[in-house]
């Protein structure tokens, strides 16, 4: 390793796998995902992430903290895949004791099989789309479930002590009014989970959706309501002890998932499957997002990274204050110098200073904290911090 990888980043202490099938394509969604293959393509992608895990987890000197399996739908695999899949974990990944290991979910794809195997192999959390909990909506969105299957999902974990789970709800949705939106809210708290995750509906390219909303046939809520959305469901949530710890995210007392803190602290990462980014010794780098490639490549003992790039320091600490400063903990202005090795610039800390005078931020000691107002405009922040970053950057 070079001196400046090794100063870039200390050895990674999360891992991704990325499972990239599902039942059906939901209309909104641009992941890498791929509907409808059949076993033997999920078989051979199994032998093919198994091998790849072993490979790479042989190499891994530091016991890993987090493990997050995420897709696509993982629980499209069958609980032999699964199985095979999780025991290759054990067998060659380091791991430390008190592992947190998300397996995402979809409502419907669970059953107990599936889940005694999530014990059996030590997983200790579940990640569910719920999207919607209006059934008609489900439709409109794509999704193959029924509400009922969320509320039986739920259920099945809390029956099985898989009591730690998140639920994924979409605000922004096409035709959604406040009422319709604050009825999801309310009944997603009727199930009373330790951790919820709120997403604004992106359009993206490549999905039903972008189709629609380009011919103008996607009648969606505007800025404002949708803006409106976000604040109601903040104070439910508050109330109904779920609180913000990043923007999209809220949990419990002691539910805040260390997989994610690992992203957003900008930590290095093990990133395996079709498709999944990783981020190691200062490199960032990407695998072949075709899962019948990836297969291929891994098992004829080619490369599977596509992209590998090099994050200067200077881009590495840009990364960091964006990620940071989504957080309620912000960014730790030392640490951040001390993992950057470069000093924050005299424009940006002019900027820092600006947000403080405008009260959109606060200095808690050395961390930079976005306060409520700037929260609300998080995204105006951005643009005026990427813009000096610009500057700096272009040449005198
Ligand atoms: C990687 S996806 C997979 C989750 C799982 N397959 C499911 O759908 O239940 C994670 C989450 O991203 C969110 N998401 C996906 N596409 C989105 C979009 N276009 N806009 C907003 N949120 C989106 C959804 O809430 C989804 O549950
Ligand atoms: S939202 Fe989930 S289920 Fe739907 S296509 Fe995306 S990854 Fe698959």
């Amino acid at each position: 390793m070079t001196l400046r990888a090794r100063a870039a980043s200390p050895p990674p202490q999360s891992l991704y796998l990325h499972i990239p099938f599902c039942v059906q394509k939901c209309f909104y969604c641009a992941f890498n995902s791929y509907a409808g293959r059949d076993e033997v393509e999920t078989t051979r992608y199994v032998t093919a992430l198994t091998r790849h895990l072993e490979e790479v987890g042989r190499e891994l000197r530091t016991p890993i903290e987090t493990i997050y399996v995420g897709g696509g739908t993982p629980t499209y695999l069958s609980a032999d895949q699964l199985d095979r899949l999780f025991e290759q974990i054990r067998k060659y990944v380091p791991l430390a004791p008190r592992v947190e290991w998300t397996v995402e979910a979809n409502p419907g794809t669970l059953d107990a099989e599936k889940i005694r195997g999530f014990h059996r192999h030590g997983v200790t959390r579940v990640s569910m789309g719920v999207q919607t909990m209006d059934e008609k909506r489900l439709t409109t969105l794509g999704r193959r479930h029924l509400v009922e299957d969320v509320v039986s999902s739920v259920k099945m974990l809390r029956e099985a002590k898989l009591d730690n789970f998140n639920l994924d709800l979409i605000y922004g949705l096409p035709k959604q009014s406040l009422s319709d939106w604050t009825h999801d809210i309310d009944r997603l708290l009727d199930l009373d989970p330790p951790h919820i995750s709120l997403y604004a509906l992106q359009i993206e390219e490549g999905t039903k959706f972008h189709q629609e909303h380009s011919r103008g046939d996607l009648e969606t809520p505007d800025e404002d309501l949708v803006l409106e959305m976000y604040r109601v469901a903040r104070d439910k949530l508050e109330l109904g002890n779920l609180h913000l710890y990043e923007i999209s995210n809220f949990s419990k007392p002691g539910h805040e998932s260390l997989h994610n803190w690992n992203y957003w602290l900008n930590r290095s990462y093990v990133g395996l499957g079709a498709g999944a980014w990783g981020y190691q010794d200062g490199y960032r780098y990407r695998r072949e997002t075709n899962p019948r490639k990836y297969s291929d490549s891994v098992l004829s003992g080619e490369t599977t990274l596509v992209e590998n790039d090099w994050i200067d320091p200077r881009s590495r600490q840009f990364e960091t204050i964006l990620a940071g400063l989504r957080t309620i903990r912000g960014v730790d202005l030392v640490i951040l110098n001390s993992i950057c090795e470069v000093p924050l610039g005299t424009a940006v800390r002019d900027l820092i200073g600006d947000w403080i005078t405008r009260k959109h931020a606060v200095m808690v000691e050395d961390r930079l904290i976005l306060t409520e107002s700037g929260r609300w405009v998080l995204d105006g922040l951005l643009s005026e911090l990427l813009e000096i970053w610009t500057e700096q950057e272009a040449p005198a």
